[in-house]
């Protein structure tokens, strides 16, 4: 099944150059499209490589951990005339938003990292306008960012998924990297569908993009110029996509060089961030401990059905779907969902249900008014797989009223 769905997918896509690139904080590679250099910043392409399931397997040759666009034949790794200085100044430990854009025709699904290398004088050789980093130091380089992964699983509170398109026990199985969502899923489908962001909520050349948004927590260092990289591994392609953004780190509690911050933040390129979060729910775990393998593979997960939905005083919303947990499709033996946790900002209607691993369903949710009557989600149906996961794990599949 799986198989047959890539197969018509690269079919689809053969000729189709599209990915994507780091947006915020601002990346070489975002400068080098605002300036009319990069015609298109989502083709910074590392192939042919097996990106998956050894997530760090590639070597990653020209490209290295910024990127080499060889459409427009610009090498990331060196600052150039339009990118170079620092985009974004951050303090130590802080919690920040980073995103990226996928393109609406070259979402192939995957994982992504992002990270910060604490080799200064490594680093330093990609800050020199006037040199070229050789293929081996882009490569330690790139061993320095992963070592120096800013995992998902340091943010507090934030949910850390395992790709719905690995397997326990494969090396993609692990949490501290961020997941995009099941390559071939019938709705939020692949990367666009962390945020469920509207088409063109970033900018690409190709097809029009959607914001893919996470946060990371800036380690405990301190540096007056670094880089923060990202890097995305494509699940469904032989690709991987290296960006990097110039960044300052101040306020680290020593580890780190003394610095003193002479840095300029130019405000328009620092904080362009226009997503909302109130929409960036995604399909997601809650164990945020193990990267590792099950111990205990679950034979039930705890599901979370999320839906945004706005609603007024009286009404209700209910779940039902084409499994007897879920009602049989009958609005009388329906799930009802909790506003517990509803605010006009984000509102948020919850139930949890226990479902065996595996279990394929389609599912819609409704309102009900204080009068009786029954107003349903627009088609198509829902539909939800639900995921391997060990055990004691909760899964969240997180949706807005549509
Ligand atoms: C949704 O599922 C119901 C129940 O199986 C079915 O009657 C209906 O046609 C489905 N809707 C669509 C758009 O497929």
């Amino acid at each position: 099944m799986k198989t047959s769905s890539i197969l018509t997918w690269s079919g689809l896509l053969a000729s189709v150059n599209a990915h994507g690139y780091l947006t915020v904080p601002s990346s070489r590679t975002r400068l080098g499209f605002e300036a009319g250099i990069d015609t298109c910043p989502e083709c910074s392409i590392l192939e042919p490589v097996a990106p998956w399931p050894d997530l760090e397997g590639p070597r990653v040759g020209r490209s290295g951990p910024c990127g080499y666009n060889a459409r427009v034949s610009v090498d990331y790794n060196k600052p150039g005339e339009h990118w170079g200085d620092i985009v974004a100044t951050y303090t130590a430990n802080q919690i920040v938003e980073v995103q990226w854009c996928v393109d609406n025709n070259g979402d192939h699904g995957g994982m992504f990292t992002y990270g910060i290398c604490q080799d200064q004088a490594l680093v330093d050789k990609f800050l020199d306008p006037d040199y070229l980093p050789t293929d081996e130091e882009k490569q330690a380089a790139e061993d320095c960012f992963l070592e120096g992964e800013l995992k998902c699983t340091d943010v507090p509170g934030q949910d850390c998924g395992y790709s719905p398109d690995c397997s326990a026990g494969e090396l993609c199985w692990r949490n501290d990297w961020f997941t995009c969502n099941a390559f071939s899923a019938d709705s939020r489908r692949g990367c666009q569908g962390v945020d469920g962001a509207p088409l063109n909520s970033c900018k690409t050349t190709i097809a029009g993009g959607y914001t893919v948004t996470k946060k990371i927590k800036i380690p405990d260092y301190d540096s007056a110029h670094t880089l923060l990289r990202f890097r995305w591994n494509s699940f469904q392609t032989g690709q991987a996509y290296l960006h990097c953004a110039d960044i300052s780190i101040g306020g680290g509690s020593g580890g780190g060089p003394t610095t003193t911050n002479t840095a300029t933040t130019d405000p328009a390129t620092t904080n362009p961030a226009t997503t909302n979060t109130a929409t960036t729910l995604t399909t997601t775990t809650t164990q945020t401990t193990s990267t590792g393998a099950c111990a205990t593979p679950a034979t039930s997960v705890s599901v979370t059905f999320d839906e945004l939905v706005s609603t007024v005083v009286g009404q209700d919303i209910f779940l039902t779907g084409s499994i007897s947990q879920l009602g049989s499709w009958s609005t009388s033996s329906a799930i009802a969902l909790s506003a517990g946790s509803y605010t006009s900002s984000n509102p948020l209607w919850t139930a949890s249900v226990s479902l065996p691993v595996g279990t394929t369903f389609e599912y819609k949710f409704f309102k009900k008014g204080a009068d009786g009557s029954i107003t349903w989600e627009s088609d198509p149906n829902r539909s939800y797989t639900v995921p391997a996961a060990c055990a004691g794990t909760a899964v969240t599949a997180g949706t807005s009223w549509r």
